[in-house]
């Protein structure tokens, strides 16, 4: 079990290249089965997720070779198509397989994904899209099954902006005789990037970006090649770790637009922030203030996942910064953490209040989940003395060589192994 080990209290300075996004990778991997055929994906961030979507088309009988960040996928030799419970568990993104199954083999079995507990995080949205493609879905023994001699294209109306419905949807109507139109869609950079990849893959889908998607059939190409999306969220965690410790860092193969939000509240807190071709540089060496309110909201609204990772940049600022977490309804998991460190955080339903204070003491805390487990190596950044984060392999789900990463910009984190029990 992974522990990290933060000594705060210095000022971060250098420049960092940006990993591959694990939200676009992961349902891309999904992808790699529809019509068969060889991916070639590079600029894959290196990740537990990854691997444990590597380990399931493996389990489903695709040939996968992998050279860090170079993954390429045989699919024609796929035999299964029912995903055991282990693998399931091991992260959300398994239910990408939903529609990516279905639409290669007509049926699909799976039991309900793991990952990050912020909250109930039920797949309905996704049951119902499918079965509004004529799909027809059975639960036993805590087992979904979708099966679907055809598939239909139709008009299908998100309740809400989901990502996950809205990759499962352009997966499955690949298949779909006729034209599929999904309105109410999710917007995340994300969901352009999987249209990219299905596009190359023989899929033609156009709209992924704006509310409106259409989705026409599928002619499978033999071969396809695809670079993953830079990770916004990764972008963003350290653009926040300049921003909690102070210093002066660049990013680079960033794609700025996509953390626009993040840029505004920084600024607002009194980051001096320069977007150029090369990337994103951030200075911070006065003292930071509040936020405004921060209200996160699907894409391209404030994200969720940046929450926790502004909140860390948020405990020493002068005044009180306001949180609102609109998409899970139990994201503020990380706050009592936080509050180990000596920081002021009240928290009533979805909105929690951040009143600055003028030191942060190191102390041993725990990762609850990946967003709030780095967020706590941000608030060690912050702090003085020595904080240990416990973490049971939540950062390392989304975060390529962190240590090293946030090392590069002279910052103190070690990632040790925690003495065991
Ligand atoms: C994706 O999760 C991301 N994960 C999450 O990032 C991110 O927080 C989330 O989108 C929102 O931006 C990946 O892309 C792998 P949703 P997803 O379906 O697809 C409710 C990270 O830290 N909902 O948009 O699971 C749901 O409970 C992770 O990298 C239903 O009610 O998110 C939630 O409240 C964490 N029924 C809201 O919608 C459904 O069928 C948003 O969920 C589906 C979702």
């Amino acid at each position: 079990m992974p522990l990290w080990s933060v000594t705060g209290g210095k000022e971060l300075k250098g420049s960092l290249e940006i990993q591959g996004s694990k939200n676009a990778v992961l349902p891309i991997l999904a992808a790699s089965v529809v019509g068969g055929g060889v991916s070639r994906i590079t600029q894959s961030p290196m990740l537990r997720d990854v691997d444990a979507s590597l380990e399931i088309l493996r389990h489903l009988g695709c040939g996968v070779m992998q050279n860090r960040g170079e993954i390429l996928i045989q699919s024609d030799g796929m035999d299964q198509n029912r995903i055991p419970h282990a693998l399931m568990l091991k992260m959300r993104s398994s239910v990408m397989y939903l529609g990516a199954i279905l639409a290669r083999c007509g049926e699909v079995r799976l039991s309900a994904p793991g990952g990050c507990e912020l909250g109930s995080r039920p797949i309905d949205l996704h049951l119902k899209a499918l079965k509004a493609l004529g799909a027809e879905i059975s639960e036993s023994g805590g087992e979904v099954c979708c099966r679907a001699k055809k598939l239909t294209g139709a008009h299908i109306n998100l309740d809400f902006p989901s990502v996950g419905a809205t990759e499962n949807v352009m997966l499955a109507a690949c298949a779909a005789e006729g034209t599929t139109v999904l309105t109410n869609a999710a917007r995340e950079p994300e969901i352009a990037d999987l249209q990219r990849f299905l596009n190359a893959k023989g899929a033609s889908i156009r709209g992924a970006g704006s509310p409106e998607i259409r989705i026409d059939g599928f002619s499978p190409k033999p071969y396809t090649e695809h670079s993953v999306l830079p990770d916004r969220i990764a972008a963003a965690t350290y653009l926040c770790a300049a921003a909690a410790a102070g210093g002066d860092v660049r990013l680079t193969r960033v794609i700025p637009e996509h953390v626009e939000t993040v840029l505004t509240a920084l600024r607002q807190m009194g980051c001096a922030i320069v977007v150029d071709q090369d990337g994103i540089r951030l200075r911070r060496d006065g003292p930071m203030h509040a936020a405004r309110p921060v209200i996160t909201r699907p894409y391209p609204g404030f994200p969720t996942d940046a929450q926790a990772l502004l909140m860390a940049a948020s405990l020493r600022a002068e005044g009180t910064s306001v949180f609102v977490e609109n998409i899970f309804e139990s994201r503020f998991r990380h706050v009592p953490e936080m509050r180990r460190l000596g920081a002021d955080v009240r928290t009533e339903g979805r909105v929690a209040m951040v009143c600055g204070v003028k030191t942060l003491l190191g102390a041993p805390v725990t990762a609850t989940d990946l967003r709030g487990g780095a967020a706590m190596v941000l608030a060690g950044l912050s702090a003085e003395g020595e904080t240990r984060v416990f973490d049971s392999g939540h950062i390392e789900r989304g975060y390529e060589r962190f240590d090293e990463c946030l090392g590069a910009f002279g910052a103190e984190v070690k990632r040790l192994e925690a003495p065991q029990e």
